[in-house]
């Protein structure tokens, strides 16, 4: 049994600890704002935030994150209130929306570090991918959350 805490509440998942988090979020967990992309770390369309840190849910076994604290779009995303989904909202940025949760979760972890990053640092930190090609309206998403 593999336990931490996902958005503030314990969980218990009796998975296979190499089960990664991606799927005991969603098919144990029902937190599937949390996507599957690529399985295999390039897209980042499932991350979420493992102690604070954006990590691709899909390469993290949960055997690993033991007593951590998880925290998912779902969470983010309560009220509204995320300076990073106002910006979005502001933004205009989605278009179908597939890869948006990860997106803003990366993005939210960057900004907690660092809160006003370069067009240089949000490249290097950003490397989600977008089959839309909203990555203009994402920096200026990003320029938004950060005024
Ligand atoms: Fe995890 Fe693509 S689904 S990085």
């Amino acid at each position: 049994m593999t336990r931490f805490t996902v958005n503030g509440q314990p969980v218990h998942y009796k998975m296979d600890p190499e089960t990664p988090l991606l799927w005991a979020l969603r098919d144990a967990s029902n937190l599937t704002g949390t996507k599957y992309g690529c399985g295999a770390g390039l897209c980042g369309a499932c991350t979420v935030h493992v102690d604070g840190h954006a990590m691709r849910a899909c390469q993290v076994p949960i055997g690993t994150i033991e007593g951590s604290f998880v925290t998912t779009i779902e969470a983010l995303s309560r009220d509204r209130s995320h300076a990073v989904q106002q910006a979005w909202v502001a933004e205009n940025v989605p278009q179908c929306g597939y890869c948006q949760s990860g997106m803003i979760m990366a993005v939210a972890a960057m900004l907690d570090g660092n809160p006003d990053p370069s067009d240089e640092e949000i490249d290097a930190t950003i490397t989600n991918i977008c089959r839309c090609g909203t990555y203009p309206r994402i920096r200026n998403a990003i320029r938004h959350a950060t005024r």
